[in-house]
């Protein structure tokens, strides 16, 4: 578990953890996302869409929603995420070893 000064509701981030670069979204007060940065298709980076709330893959239009299910482009399966515990201000991250 790795902890986090929150961002704003409606904010994002990316981090590094264990050497694996890690996007966060806070989509509410109790709520956030922690991705994969690497999309499942070839492996481009992820970007967050506040105007959309989606998460966007540039290189071929991949789009996923929060919860990292693929909404549409040529990604074969969902985007990985970790789970995620709001804490107040910091937001716990539980990424494997
Ligand atoms: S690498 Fe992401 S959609 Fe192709």
């Amino acid at each position: 578990m790795v902890r986090f000064r929150s961002q704003t509701v409606g904010g994002s981030m990316v981090t590094r953890i264990r050497g694996k670069e890690l996007p966060l979204v806070r989509d509410g007060q109790a709520s956030a996302h922690a991705f994969e940065a690497k999309c499942p298709h070839e492996q481009c980076d992820i970007n967050y869409s506040s105007e959309r709330q989606k998460i966007e893959c540039p290189c071929h239009d991949g789009l996923f929603d929060l919860t990292g299910k693929v909404l549409s482009g040529p990604p074969p399966r969902p985007l990985e995420t970790y789970q995620t515990i709001v804490d107040g201000e910091r937001i716990l991250v539980s990424v494997p070893e």
